[in-house]
């Protein structure tokens, strides 16, 4: 993964508020880089965690900006991503603006509270974001996106399902979904039904607890996966220090997981 364009340097971390100044508002921008801004709609009063932008996600949003390589556009519709847990949606945004195709996945209940409507109101930016960048004055489509209802647990139940889904993905990847040991399992699985050996996974996490985090990358290890944490010098930790993204690949060998 590489990135050539100066737009990523760490000096965007002065525009980053934190998690607390914004979690009451129902609507604000976040700046992804300095032209594109993301209207992002959230909901506070709800139960669900989905529904509100989590710091684990902006980190991860920075972090796919200055690293995945950037898409030119005629090898648009060449790559794919999909976004498990995605909330409000920032994850698989950054990579829409990237230039991947992209689902973005959730419960249905944060995509008709949150997540559809995200999405749907920043295909314009984005659009012309890419048209800038690419300097090109040609037209350039509306970026792939796709938001779908995909729940981990019935994934783990009826393997089957997941063929509607089209896997293996290029890029897969999520943000604040470790933070419950009965669903790690669950959730990894869904992973490596989704992914190939030639997959890129990247999962950001709020340290909270060692036992879920150990766990988790136990857990990944036994499923078949080799696990790295990516060095913190390489995140925009500006708003929480205690974000960490693990890259995680699919081991070639057979493994449990059918
Ligand atoms: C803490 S939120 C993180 C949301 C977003 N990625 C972010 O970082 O702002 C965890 C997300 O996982 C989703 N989630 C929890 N259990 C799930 C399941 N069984 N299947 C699919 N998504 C699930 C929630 O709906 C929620 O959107």
């Amino acid at each position: 993964m590489s990135s050539d364009d100066s737009e990523s340097d760490h000096s965007m971390s002065d525009m980053e508020d934190s998690e607390l100044e914004i979690k009451h508002l129902p609507v604000f921008e976040f700046p992804l880089t300095p032209t594109l801004s993301l209207t992002m709609t959230q909901q506070n009063n709800t139960q669900n965690h989905g529904t509100t932008v989590w710091d684990s996600s902006r980190v991860l949003a920075y972090y796919l900006m200055d690293s995945a390589k950037r898409l030119v556009k005629e090898d648009f519709g060449t790559k794919s991503c999909i976004e498990l847990g995605s909330g409000c949606g920032l994850g698989g945004l950054a990579m829409a603006a990237c230039g991947y195709d992209v689902v973005l996945t959730d419960l249905q209940e944060v995509i008709d509270r949150v997540l559809g409507e995200n999405v749907k109101c920043n295909q314009w930016s984005i659009r012309q974001w890419m048209a800038e960048a690419a300097m090109s004055g040609e037209t350039i489509q509306d970026p792939k996106t796709r938001v779908t209802a995909l729940d981990w647990v019935d994934i783990y139940h009826h393997p089957e399902r997941m063929d509607a889904f089209h896997p293996p993905y290029n890029y897969i990847i999520a943000a604040d979904c470790i933070y419950s040991m009965d669903l790690i399992e669950i959730f990894l699985t869904c992973i490596y039904r989704l992914s190939s050996h030639l997959s890129i996974i990247l999962i950001s996490l709020e340290h909270r607890d060692d036992l879920v985090v150990n766990h988790f990358v136990s857990e990944a290890k036994r499923l078949g996966f080799e696990v790295k944490m990516i060095p913190k010098k390489l995140l925009r930790l500006a708003v929480n220090e205690d974000v960490e993204i693990y890259k995680l690949k699919k081991k070639r060998i057979k493994t449990l997981i059918k």
